[in-house]
């Protein structure tokens, strides 16, 4: 097995698929199909070989690796689609599809017939048996074994169909020996067949029939014969299983007046239906409809009204067998045993003595004995054993009376056997079974060898001796005379104690001379031994063995059943009947072993066809299939073993075509010549000994080492080359992938920039526009705030200045009233005083005036004389007050500047406050002062503009008077120059304080000055 092999892995009884990755000396590195995982697996014999191709083979021989997954494969997936036959060499694999698959039809069986269809199918091997009828090439057989329930006799029957159809040229009508045969089937099913746990129509017993043809292969006659009756059925069944069928045909079937002439009810008053508590079939077919059935068939066989009547009379008596009771030697259910002697037409006295009593002879004397209750029961069971037994064979005799023909050309027989057995619990039946199937296997064995020797001859190869498998160890184990299972068997069976326990202790003791036969210490506490059969091993319980291997009846039973009025009683073999009551009666399975002998005999003329019935699961489903199930079935229907056989010699071979195909690879040049294939295959370079193959006519044969040599290096050759096909096909592939992906990747990069690039642009698109309506919004909410705290603001500036404004006016109107009422009042005072001083002066100015006058009228009368001096006088002071009002006057304009500047200043001063305003705010008071104190200082100035008005008028009025009064202008004069002295000192004393800045000093000079 080298890498890159595929294989089969077993794995928790499974097998699964797989290919080998690496291997070395004790482990192989597998990784498996189904999970793609990888395990190291140390067990070799759980790695096979898988073939390449198996999944349509018609013959598994044809697959190259011939192993139980293998197998298994193929017949699984041939049996998917719905192929339910395989051949293997010589034998065709039926599995039961347990579905009607229509391909049983006569269009079927004429084609088959026609040899127009070469699948494997059950017609196909029945007319390759025909054929050789036909060819007159001796008598044929075809074996058909299986499992129970695996469709041995559905296969039994269509080939019975097949047979009758073209020896009839399918006209089959009720009186053709082709239409009797088939209508054999229902009754011998119906007394020999019953519902198991694996088979709702289970055949209780063996049968091989003979179908005999004349020369122009019609079919003349037919010869059934049936082994190995499963009697102790009608005593006991299993849970859920049934007795015999025809017991539930007739408790159905029949009319109830037909019943009460049996004296029979249902089905559940009888013990040995009612025991197992199953009455029904499950596979639906009705036991009304078989019964009809059953009517019609005994009618085409040929069976009387009173043929019919004794059968079911029979039946009858055995239900009614069946429920007696019988206690302390008495019988407390009389009426069943009154019935039990009607129907089986035996005295009720003499039916009851044989049941409670037995006769012993001593030295000619003959002693009556009452028996034990057990005995009692004994006799009873086996009474109705031998009965039923007696009438099944009566029956099939009968039926063989409508077949009977001596003068016969050749016969086809066809074999529905039992296949064999291994239950958890295996008795007598089943090592009666399972050597039967053993001395088949032996019988199969010999015929492929003897079919490989044939085939080694037509391809005239050198052959010897070859070693092939054999169960002649297990055979004489039980054949072995004298010493053999079967003979212990019978011996045991010899002696009046002869019992289970001692026929164990000589098969221990038998045990220890024998391979094939073990027993354990464990076993033996159990009673139990171990045979290893050819499929394996089987252990066997041995209790009941010698019970079961001789029915013994008393001779009070057997001279009741001679005193019997039934018919099918009088043809009962007395001298066998008899035989019963002795010891020396031959055993069943001695029976068994010489009806197995003659069957043996017979076949062994004949030619052999093999039909395993496969049955795929347990449950009877369709399109279920079990693959422990098949590979148990496989092994034990003997296939393995037909395989090893033919393996075994030359295990491959190969037609010269299929080698060629296969391995032309290897060599320069292979045509199907054989001495150059002998030449080629002597060839160095494969490394074979020339002595272990065979180069045949048609094929050639090889040993299992070389054929994996030449597979090693084919597949090594294989490996190279694909490595190289790989190489190349994957670097163009990566090459071409490449060139289409760098193309495909260029677009797609083209596409993406592209759209990279538009979404870019989008982007930034979206980001300007979103900037754009973030500034304009922001710009517009910060315009619509900045208007509204602009509004604000002017609005708050407004009520503040408008407050600050109100304030001030109200200040300068508070002020303005003040300084009104102020100047009012100072003028008041003033000219209160002036009033006052003037009216004094008047007072004064009279007296001086009237002293004056008296003076003056004196001077008058000296300046009468001093006129002109006066006049110049005068003169001089009119020349004097000019100059004192040019002084004046220019004092005015002096006044004018300064009140010019006042005002500038004023302005000035107004404009700092206003821009100083917010910032200085401190000193708005001040300047507000000042303002004040130059509002005032303008209110004096005004005040004294008016003093100065009224100082001119004053002036005036003494410029009047001036001419009347010359000292009151002295006065005046020296008033005014009083005036405009302290005017001059405020003028000076105002410029020297605005030129200081000095408010205080100038608002305190002001208030000084006025005061
Ligand atoms: N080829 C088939 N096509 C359809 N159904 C089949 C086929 N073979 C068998 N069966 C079904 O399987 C059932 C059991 O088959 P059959 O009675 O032939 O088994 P058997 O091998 O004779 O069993 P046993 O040993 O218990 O007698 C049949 O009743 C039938 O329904
Ligand atoms: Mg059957």
């Amino acid at each position: 097995m080298e890498s890159n092999t595929k294989v089969w892995i077993k794995k928790r009884n499974r097998w699964f698929s797989g290919i080998i990755v690496s291997k070395n000396e004790d482990q192989v590195l597998i990784k498996f199909d189904h999970n793609k995982k990888t395990e190291i697996i140390d067990n070799f014999s759980n790695i096979k070989l898988k073939n390449q191709n198996c999944d349509n083979v018609n013959d598994l021989m044809n697959l190259q690796h011939l192993n139980e997954p293998s197998m298994l494969n193929a017949l699984f997936n041939r049996y998917k689609k719905n192929t339910i036959y395989t051949y293997t060499g010589p034998i065709l694999i039926a599995i039961n599809p347990f579905k009607n698959l229509e391909i049983y039809d006569d269009g079927n069986i004429k084609n088959f017939n026609n040899n127009q269809i070469e699948n494997p199918h059950l017609y196909g091997v029945v007319s390759k048996v025909y054929e050789n009828i036909k060819k007159n090439k001796g008598n044929q057989s075809v074996l058909i074994s299986g499992n129970s329930g695996s469709g041995k006799t559905f296969s039994t029957r269509y080939i019975m169909k097949y047979l009758s159809k073209v020896s009839s040229n399918f006209d089959t009508n009720e009186n053709t020996v082709e239409r009797k045969l088939l209508e054999s089937n229902p009754i011998l099913e119906a007394f020999g067949n019953a519902k198991t746990l694996m088979n709702d129509n289970s055949s209780r017993f063996g049968k091989y029939i003979k179908i005999f043809f004349d020369d122009d292969s019609k079919i003349t006659g037919a010869n059934i014969e049936t082994y190995l009756l499963e009697k102790i059925r009608l005593i006991n069944q299993k849970d859920g299983e049934r007795n015999f069928h025809i017991f539930y045909l007739i408790l159905l079937g029949m009319s109830n007046s037909d019943k009460q002439k049996y004296s029979i009810t249902k089905v559940d008053d009888y013990r040995i239906l009612s025991n197992s508590k199953c009455y029904l079939r499950d596979d639906g077919i009705s036991d009304k409809s078989q019964y009809e059935e059953l009517i019609q068939s005994f009618h085409i066989m040929n069976f009387t009204e009173v043929d019919i009547e004794n059968i079911f009379l029979i039946i009858s008596a055995i239900l009614h067998l069946g429920n007696i009771v019988i206690k302390d030697n008495q019988v407390i259910d009389s009426f069943s045993l009154k019935c039990a002697s009607k129907m089986l037409s035996i005295e009720y006295a003499d039916l009851k003595r044989c049941f409670l009593q037995k006769e012993i002879t001593v030295h000619g004397e003959t002693f009556i004995k009452p028996l034990k209750d057990i005995e009692s029961y004994n006799v009873i069971t086996t009474m109705m054993k031998v009965i039923y037994e007696n009438m099944f064979n009566w029956i099939v005799k009968k039926i063989n009376k409508n077949f009977i023909k001596t003068d016969y050309n050749q016969f086809i027989g066809l074999l529905d056997i039992f296949g064999f057995e291994v239950f958890h619990k295996n008795n007598f039946e089943q090592i009666c079974i399972n050597y039967a199937n053993e001395s088949l296997q032996q019988q199969f064995n010999k015929y492929i060898l003897k079919n490989e020797q044939k085939l080694y001859e037509e391809e005239q190869i050198e052959w010897d001796f070859i070693d092939f498998p054999d169960n002649k160890e297990c055979l004489d184990l039980f054949e072995f005379k004298t010493h053999g299972l079967l003979s212990k068997f019978d011996e045991e069976c010899l002696f009046p104690n002869g019992n289970d326990n001692a026929l164990y202790d000589k098969i221990c003791k038998y045990s220890e001379s024998r391979d094939s036969l073990n027993i354990t210490n464990m076993e033996r506490i159990d009673k139990l031994f171990t045979i290893e059969h050819y499929p394996g091993k089987v252990t066997y319980n041995i209790h009941g063995f010698v019970a079961k291997n001789k029915d013994i009846l008393n001779n009070c039973a057997v001279k009741c059943l001679f005193k019997s009025n039934n018919k099918i009683f009088k043809t009962f073999d007395k001298n066998l009947l008899l035989s019963l009551t002795t010891l020396s009666s031959i055993s069943i399975s001695k029976q068994f072993q010489n009806q197995l002998k003659d069957l043996l005999g017979t076949i062994n003329k004949t030619t052999p066809h093999y039909i395993r019935c496969l049955k795929p699961n347990d449950k009877n489903k369709p399109d279920s299939f079990q693959n422990n199930q098949i590979v148990n079935q496989l092994k034990y229907s003997g296939v393995l073993e037909a395989i090893k056989i033919s393996r075994h010699g030359y295990p491959i071979r190969m037609a010269h075509e299929d080698f060629n195909d296969k391995y032309y690879m290897l060599f320069d040049k292979v045509d199907f010549d054989n001495k150059q294939l002998i030449s080629i295959l002597k060839n160095e370079k494969l490394e074979i000994d020339t002595g272990k193959y065979q180069v045949g006519i048609t094929k050639i044969f090889l040993k299992k080492d070389d054929y994996e040599k030449i597979e090693l290096m084919r597949n090594n050759l294989l490996n190279k080359s694909a490595i190289t096909i790989q190489k190349i096909f994957k670097g163009w592939r990566i090459k071409n992938w490449y060139i289409s992906y760098k193309k495909s990747v260029i677009v797609a990069q083209k596409y993406a920039r592209a759209y990279l690039a538009r979404q870019k642009v989008k982007r930034m698109r979206q980001n300007l526009a979103s900037i754009k309506i973030q500034s304009l919004f922001r710009g517009y909410m910060i315009r619509k705030n900045y208007k509204r705290a602009i509004k604000l603001i002017i609005f708050i500036q407004r009520r503040v200045r408008q407050k600050i404004k109100k304030r001030k006016y109200r200040d300068n109107y508070e002020n303005y009233c003040a300084t009104k009422i102020k100047s009012i009042w100072k003028m008041y005072i003033i000219r209160k005083h002036f009033i006052q001083y003037r009216n004094r002066v008047i007072v004064i100015q009279c007296h001086i005036k009237i002293l004056l006058a008296k003076n003056l009228l004196i001077k008058l009368r000296n300046e009468k004389y001093n006129l002109d001096k006066l006049k110049n006088q005068n003169d001089l002071l009119q020349n004097n007050l000019n100059s004192l009002q040019e002084d004046y006057l220019k004092q005015q304009a002096l006044m004018n500047q300064m009140r010019m500047k006042m005002k500038q200043q004023e302005r000035e001063s107004f404009q700092k406050e206003q821009n100083s305003q917010l910032l200085n705010e401190q000193n708005s008071e001040k300047i507000e002062d000042v303002l004040y104190k130059n509002f005032e200082l303008s209110n004096i100035i005004n005040d004294y503009k008016q003093n100065e008005e009224e100082s001119n008028q004053l002036l005036e009025d003494a410029t009047i008077q001036n001419n009347q009064d010359a000292e009151t202008k002295l006065l005046l004069a020296m008033k005014i120059n009083e005036l405009l002295l302290k005017h001059n000192n405020a003028v000076e004393e105002l410029r020297r304080l605005r030129a200081n800045d000095n408010n205080v000093s100038l608002f305190t000079f002001i208030r000084q000055f006025f005061q």
